[in-house]
């Protein structure tokens, strides 16, 4: 099992610090991985050739955002609720599960200041790979790291808002999209999420905000409040 990294669609040598970790994986996982060199930044391909590749495109999301944003009023936005948003008022917020930076982007675009941690191997490289290549000033107030959120969590930073959503054991989607049948093959589930939600509670930041199916049981606890959307709920819990 390896890595193949194609720059031009030629392979290059594997052998730089750089790729360490994901030959690691690759080996350890018996897993192949592809990953091209496009517009600036690495993008991992799918597990079916004719797929596109999957990577993550921080100006061009967070430019999307901002013009979504020019058109619906924050206020209505359920994510930006469940953080906190209100008025000229942007919570500062730690994402503990930073994946593909989907929420975290959602973050910045409101105006936050963002930390963000992810710990698997593949979809750390991506989002180095991508914040090298962001040119967004929004992107400036993202601040990455690459350790486990519970290693993270004994010295978080001085933020109002924990926001966490790992995958579920309960995960029961048949036919999910492509971003997320990658995700599901390459991270597998987050078995330690109880742990890390207590952990995460017993720091006090001022909420705990945990992203959840619609359908799905709580985590641990019933949460202060709710924020229920067409297929997401976002489970609050205040610190007393
Ligand atoms: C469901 S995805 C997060 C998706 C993300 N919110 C987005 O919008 O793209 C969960 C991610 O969190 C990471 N993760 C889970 N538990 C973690 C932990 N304890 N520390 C760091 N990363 C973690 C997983 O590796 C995975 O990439």
């Amino acid at each position: 099992m390896a890595i193949t990294i194609l720059r031009d669609g030629v392979k290059v040598p594997t052998d730089d610090a750089q790729f360490s970790e994901l030959n690691n994986f690759s080996v350890k996982q018996g897993m192949d991985l592809v990953f091209e060199w496009i517009n600036g930044q690495y993008w991992l391909h799918s597990d079916i050739p004719k797929e596109n590749p999957i990577g993550i495109e921080i100006d061009r999301e967070l430019t999307r955002h901002e013009e979504y944003f020019k058109k619906s009023s924050l206020q209505k936005e359920l994510l930006a609720k469940a953080i906190g948003v209100k008025g000229p008022y942007r919570p500062k917020v730690y994402d503990l599960t930073a994946g593909m930076l989907g929420d975290s982007l959602m973050f910045l675009a409101f105006g936050c200041e963002v930390w963000a941690t992810e710990r698997h191997p593949v979809i750390r490289f991506l989002i180095q790979s991508a914040i090298q290549n962001a040119q967004h000033p929004k992107a400036k107030n993202f601040h990455f790291h690459t350790e486990d959120a519970s290693d993270f969590l004994d010295h978080p930073p001085e933020v109002d808002v924990f926001y966490f959503d790992p995958m579920f054991e309960d995960a029961s989607d048949n036919t999910p999209k492509k971003e997320m049948r990658i995700f599901r093959n390459i991270v597998g589930k987050d078995k330690d999420a109880e742990e890390i939600f207590k952990k995460a509670l017993s720091k006090k930041a001022r909420r705990l905000v945990v992203k959840r199916p619609k359908q799905s049981i709580q985590l641990v606890q019933k949460p202060s409040v709710e924020y229920i959307g067409k297929s997401t709920r976002y489970d609050v819990y205040f610190s007393i």
